[in-house]
């Protein structure tokens, strides 16, 4: 009995201490808020104590809220998230630039970084400081356009895959086929990382994918990252993280899967380059290049990747690598519907191609196929925004000086420790002041000529934000941009595509990401239903 109550007793105080904390915390927020000198800026109301304006941003379709604020209060704005932080939110060029170029003092929020680590683990995308810097290093080799060049082939391979399965569609339904293009292209580009990432192959496109553990495991981990208030409240307060549940459990059991996966491949893989004569045939994935480089003696003992560390990156690669890639695509397709004479000149371009196997470097010689895809990446850009912390106090630079509440000209903006901010991606690639008045629209022929403006712009690629830029800047890149081109090489010379419903129909879904959804259905989930024809039956 007494055993029990101590029990209880136990509980208690347990629920004591974590409400203490609670309370703290908050109070601990407020005050700095406060007492920020960012509270001198601009911003709109916020509708709710609780998601701050967060609900509203994602209710919006694109970016357009955000593009409001900037008109009515200018480019450096503040607005409240998760339980009233202020965000600061700047689409100053200049700005950006010094927060993405100084990564060690603007890191990933603690909460983002929680969130991340529980769906992919601490991989590249996850650590910060010296630990990022030395995976950073040994990686980017990996990624570089030598080794993009090589991996064209497998791009190229699981395209022509694809194509193969629609043509059965087609035939099954006596000339149009009904395909739902994001579903598809979903599990080509995971087919493709995986092979490309790690030598696995998923071989999901021939018909109903095969049951198997690591698969299954891999759609659970990545239903984990999802938008519930728990998910939040856990990452804003630490503690909260130490309650099991169920999902979590299950979660946990779906890595460890994917870790023994992992470890098998990354066995076979240390095998195989420790036997000279395997060694020899050089295998081109990601992995296998990682332990290459590990064992060269060039490279210092205190550079090399533990184990563990490489493991990490196989998670972060197929979350990283495979949806990002086939909503891209997907969104290229659905302009290609809206616009049927871009679609036209794109095919006029590709059929001119004497090859169905075409290299990295003819691919990247088509001019318009490369026109299509920028102009894909600015308005269907994947990724919306971005999210950093400051780690010290600092002055931002500003393009324009400010006046601030007090009268006061300020070349920058002091900020705080601890101030979160929001970095545009979307808002700053459709923004007019940049693009002109036609921003909004999709128009491959403006990329014959970049804007002035657009010359500011801190990306590493495209002078847009799509890929970020500075050290973190993503790393893929330009696996992306190679494997969209042949996805869309491939099967643009063999189809003709139009929408299969009406044009009203298709919206955005937009929280960090940007996915498609059906007004009419909108419990059936991101979807993107397509009619094809073949091309040469067309022509008859
Ligand atoms: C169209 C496709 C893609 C888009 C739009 C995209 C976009 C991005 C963006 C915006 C970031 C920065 C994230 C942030 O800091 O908030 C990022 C990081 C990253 N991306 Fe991509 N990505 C794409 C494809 C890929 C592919 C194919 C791979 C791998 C094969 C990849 C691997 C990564 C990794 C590992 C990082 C973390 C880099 C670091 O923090 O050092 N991405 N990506
Ligand atoms: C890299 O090399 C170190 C030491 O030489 C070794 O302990 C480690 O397992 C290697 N890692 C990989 C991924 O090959
Ligand atoms: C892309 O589409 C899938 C559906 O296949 C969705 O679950 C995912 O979150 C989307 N990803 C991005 C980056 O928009």
């Amino acid at each position: 009995m007494g055993n029990v109550l101590s029990l209880y007793q136990l509980l208690g105080s347990v629920a004591g201490v974590l409400i203490l904390y609670g309370v703290f915390k908050f109070a601990q927020l407020q005050y700095n808020q406060w007492t920020s000198p960012i509270c001198d800026l601009p911003g709109p109301k916020s509708p709710s104590w609780l998601w701050g304006n967060i609900r509203e941003i994602w209710s919006d379709e694109h970016s357009a809220l955000q593009e409001k604020w900037v008109e009515q209060y200018g480019l450096t704005i503040k607005y409240k998230g998760f339980l009233g932080m202020t965000q600061l939110y700047t689409m100053d060029p200049k700005a950006i630039g010094h927060i993405l170029m100084n990564n060690q003092e603007y890191q990933k929020p603690d909460h983002l970084r929680y969130i991340l680590n529980q769906v992919v683990g601490s991989g590249l995308l996850v650590v910060e400081g010296e630990k990022h810097k030395q995976q950073r290093r040994a990686m980017n080799p990996a990624f570089g356009a030598a080794q993009i060049r090589e991996l064209t082939e497998i791009f190229i391979d699981k395209s022509i895959e694809l194509r193969d399965a629609w043509t059965i569609e087609i035939a099954k339904h006596g000339g149009i086929g009904k395909v739902e293009a994001l579903g598809w292209l979903s599990k080509t580009t995971l087919n493709i990382i995986g092979l490309a990432g790690f030598n696995y192959d998923f071989d999901n496109l021939g018909g109903a994918p095969k049951p198997n553990d690591f698969n299954e495991a891999f759609s659970l981990v990545l239903k984990a990252g999802t938008r519930s208030v728990l998910v939040f409240l856990r990452a804003v307060f630490p503690p909260l993280r130490l309650l099991p549940t169920v999902r979590r459990a299950k979660v946990r059991k779906a890595q460890a899967t994917i870790a023994q996966v992992g470890n098998k491949l990354l066995q076979e893989s240390k095998a195989r380059g420790l036997d000279p004569e395997q060694a020899a045939k050089k295998r081109r994935d990601v992995l296998s290049l990682l332990v290459r480089a590990n064992m060269s003696k060039d490279i210092p003992e205190s550079q090399k990747m533990s184990d563990e560390d490489v493991l990490a990156q196989v998670p972060t690669f197929l979350i990283a690598g495979h949806e990002t890639t086939s909503n891209a695509t997907t969104w290229t397709l659905y302009a290609l519907c809206r616009d049927q004479e871009i679609q036209k000149k794109l095919r006029e371009e590709l059929i001119s191609v004497p090859t169905e196997n075409p290299t990295m470097d003819e691919l990247n010689a088509l001019p318009y196929l490369d026109f299509v895809v920028r102009e894909t990446m600015r308005l269907h850009t994947p990724q919306v925004s971005t999210f950093r912390i400051a780690t010290r106090d600092d002055v931002l630079p500003l393009s324009k000086p400010f006046t601030d509440k007090q009268g006061r000209v300020q070349e920058g903006l002091s900020i705080r420790k601890g101030q979160a901010l929001t970095i545009p991606i979307l808002a700053l690639n459709r923004a007019k002041w940049i693009w002109g008045e036609d921003a909004a629209e999709f128009r491959p022929e403006r990329w014959a000529s970049v804007p002035e403006a657009a010359m500011a712009i801190p990306g590493v690629w495209g002078n847009m934000m799509s890929f970020l830029g500075g050290p973190r800047a993503c790393i893929g890149y330009r696996f992306a941009l190679v494997e969209m081109k042949a996805l869309l090489f491939t099967l643009i010379r063999s189809f003709e595509f139009e929408l299969a419903v009406p044009v009203e129909e298709v919206t955005k879904h937009t929280t960090i990401m940007q996915r498609p959804v059906l007004k009419s259905d909108p419990k059936g989930g991101n979807q993107m239903p397509l009619l094809i024809r073949s091309v040469s039956q067309s022509w008859m």
